[in-house]
C-alpha cells in the first residue's frame, strides 16, 4: 500500500501503534518482574493494566474507521526490548535494573506520546472527531506514567533499594 495522504499515513501509524501496545504488554511484564522495588513493580503492573485498555481503544478506532485491526511491526519498540535484553545479559545489580527499568519506561513513554501526539491532529484534520478523543485518553495516561517514572528516576536512591524477598 502506498502512503500518500493524510488519511493513509494515519492508518500506518494506527497499525505500528497497535504494534507497539502488544508488545509493551510483553515488555511490561518483563520490567514488572526484573525490578526489585515493590513499589516499581506495582506501577509497571499498573501500568500494563492500561496498556490492555489502551490495546482495546485501539480496536475500537479500527472499529470507528469500519477495518479489521491490524499490526505493523514497529521497529522501534522491537530495538527498545532488544536493549533491555543486552542489558541484562550484562549481569547487573538490582538497583542498577532498576534504575535502568525506569529510564526504559521513560524511554516507551516518550515514544507513544510522539505517536498518539501525531495520530491525534491527523484524526482532527481527517474530521475523526470520536477517534481523536479516543486517543487523547490514551494520551493522557502516557503523560501522567511518564511523569511517575520521571519522578520515581530523581528520587532513585542507589543503596536505599527495599528488596522484595
Ligand atoms: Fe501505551
Amino acid at each position: 500500500m502506498s502512503i500518500d495522504s493524510t488519511e493513509d499515513l494515519f492508518v500506518s501509524g494506527l497499525k505500528h501503534a497497535y504494534y507497539t501496545e502488544q508488545r509493551l504488554l510483553d515488555a511490561l511484564e518483563e520490567l514488572e518482574q526484573s525490578s526489585s522495588s515493590e513499589e516499581l513493580k506495582s506501577g509497571f503492573a499498573e501500568h500494563r493494566e492500561e496498556t490492555e485498555t489502551q490495546v482495546e481503544r485501539i480496536e475500537q478506532v479500527f472499529d470507528q474507521l469500519d477495518a479489521e485491526p491490524e499490526a505493523e511491526e514497529d521497529p522501534i519498540v522491537e530495538a527498545m526490548i532488544q536493549a533491555h535484553e543486552e542489558f541484562m545479559d550484562q549481569d547487573p545489580s538490582d538497583e542498577a535494573i532498576d534504575r535502568f527499568n525506569i529510564a526504559a519506561g521513560q524511554k516507551s513513554e516518550h515514544y507513544e506520546i510522539a505517536t498518539y501526539g501525531n495520530l491525534i491532529p491527523m484524526a482532527d484534520q481527517l474530521g475523526m472527531d470520536d477517534v481523536a478523543d479516543t486517543l487523547e485518553e490514551t494520551l493522557r495516561e502516557e503523560q501522567d506514567e511518564l511523569e511517575t517514572l520521571s519522578e520515581k528516576g530523581e528520587q532513585f536512591d542507589y543503596g536505599e533499594l527495599e528488596a522484595s524477598d
